[in-house]
């Protein structure tokens, strides 16, 4: 993660979308799963949330058939996370 003065925060930064946004806004801060993992029960306190105007989550829980069963509904970050 780089702290260049960027107000916007991009999670999930080493997915699909996360690769994509590096390109569109090289200026924000990213952080991968290793960084910041969106299910870990701490999340809010353990950031300073503040200093961001803007959080992108890109941060997603793909395998779509392991999803669709009751293992895979746990692991759904969106169910854990909201900003
Ligand atoms: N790709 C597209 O064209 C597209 C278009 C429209 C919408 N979207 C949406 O954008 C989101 C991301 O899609 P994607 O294609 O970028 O998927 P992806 O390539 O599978 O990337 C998802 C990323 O989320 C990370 N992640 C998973 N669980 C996490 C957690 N608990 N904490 C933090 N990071 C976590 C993964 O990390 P690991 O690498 O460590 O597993 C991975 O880097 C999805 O909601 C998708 O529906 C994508």
């Amino acid at each position: 993660m780089n702290h260049r003065g960027s107000s916007t925060l991009i999670l999930g930064a080493n997915g699909q979308l996360g690769r994509a946004l590096r390109r569109l806004l090289p200026q924000a801060d990213f952080a991968s799963r290793a960084e910041i993992d969106v299910r870990d029960p701490r999340l809010d306190s353990s950031r300073d949330w503040g200093r961001y105007d803007t959080v992108i989550n890109a941060a997603a829980y793909t395998n779509v058939d392991h999803a669709e069963t009751a293992e895979g509904h746990g692991r759904d970050p969106r169910r854990q996370f909201s900003c």
